[in-house]
């Protein structure tokens, strides 16, 4: 059955990923965006099917718009990327909590009964337990460690959404995706980070030579890497069928080493890696992976192995220098 879908942050990575399947799948969709970090390039091939409007998530009157007649909102905006938690952090809580009170009041106002929320596994941080459930307690470990701005910001959005969402809404749910990757993600995480880093090295060193990274720490913490495609679609898994008042993490339980992710990534130039240690930034989680009972238990599960999905990626980073930030990358993910 066709709906009508508000995706907040929809020319992001994710958000426009989303977009792209919604319209695929027949539905109407109306994007808003004030393009801090995203780009309308994102929804090239489909642009005149949707309704794109560019205004601030902390605008009232133009979130009131954006959600007039939807039946769902997908709340996606926010100040994603490592480096800006540290650069920026007031920004960040800025565009989190003002955005999400502004979309609950005019959801409200417009009677729109379904929201779903993006939050993070940076809200559970360094968990107790790892596969980690939905259930885990969501902390802020050190309240004056600027990092901790998206994290924090993530906790209060879901108790606001969670607690505000009780009242006028049929459906309020939270999803919590654990580190996407994928063409065009932006450049402040990881995976872009150690691409272009192999590729400026795969032009200046000879071949058949191994190509040397230099890591944030030893490259020991793990993460789960899940790939855009299925992340998108657990995602519209979530959007069509979570149900109320209720958390989902979206990720793929392959848990791997940074330093494995940078091998991998050197090896799609057909080179042997040299893995340098350096200095591990402030307040980085040493484990992340997710337990995806609850979602699977919707019907949805990750095909895509990081090994399958990683080489696509770093040639989209190795072939776009043109898109490469002039400023130095931030921290990574
Ligand atoms: N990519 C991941 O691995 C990941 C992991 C955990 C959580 N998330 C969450 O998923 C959501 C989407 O992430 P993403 O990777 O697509 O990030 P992204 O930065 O690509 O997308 C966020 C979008 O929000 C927009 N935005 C920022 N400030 C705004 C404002 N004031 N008004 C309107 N729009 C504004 C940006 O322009 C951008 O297009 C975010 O809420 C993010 O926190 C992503």
């Amino acid at each position: 059955m066709s709906r009508r879908y508000l995706v907040t942050g929809g020319t992001g990575f994710l958000g426009a990923a989303l977009v792209q399947k919604l319209v695929r799948d027949g539905h109407s969709v109306r994007v808003l965006d004030n393009n801090w970090r995203g780009n309308p390039r994102r929804l090239a091939g489909i642009e005149d099917r949707i309704e794109l409007h560019v205004g601030d998530i902390r605008d009232p009157q133009a979130v009131r718009r954006a959600v007039d007649g939807v039946e769902c909102v997908v709340h996606m905006s926010a100040i994603n990327g490592t480096r800006y938690f540290y650069e920026q952090p007031e920004l960040v809580i800025d565009v989190a909590i003002r955005g999400m009170l502004t979309v609950i009041d005019a959801c409200r106002d417009a009677r729109v009964r379904e929201l779903v929320v993006a939050s993070s596994s940076e809200a559970y941080q360094s968990p107790m337990q790892v596969p980690t459930p939905e259930n885990v307690p969501l902390v802020v470990p050190d309240i004056r460690n600027p990092r901790y701005s998206y994290g924090g910001s993530k906790l209060a959005s879901e108790l606001i959404a969670l607690n505000y969402g009780r009242t006028d809404f049929d459906r309020v749910v939270i999803f919590r995706p654990h580190n996407v990757y994928g063409a065009d993600m932006g450049f402040e995480h990881i995976v872009p980070e150690f691409s272009v880093r192999a590729a400026e090295a795969d032009l200046v060193t000879k071949p058949g030579l191994p190509l040397t990274l230099s890591l944030k720490g030893d490259g020991g913490q793990t993460r789960a890497f899940i790939y855009v495609d299925d992340f998108t679609d657990g995602l519209a898994t979530v959007v069509a069928r979570g149900e109320h008042l209720n958390v989902y993490h979206i990720g793929n339980p392959e848990e791997v080493t940074i330093r494995c992710v940078a091998e991998l990534i050197v090896e799609t130039f057909g080179r042997q890696a040299i893995i340098e240690a350096g200095p591990a930034p402030l307040g980085e989680t040493q484990r992340r992976c997710p337990d995806i009972g609850k979602v699977q238990a919707l019907g949805w599960s990750p095909r895509i192995s990081l090994q399958d999905g990683l080489p696509s990626v770093v040639r989209w980073y190795r072939d776009h220098p043109e898109l490469r930030p002039l400023r130095d990358s931030g921290e990574s993910k």
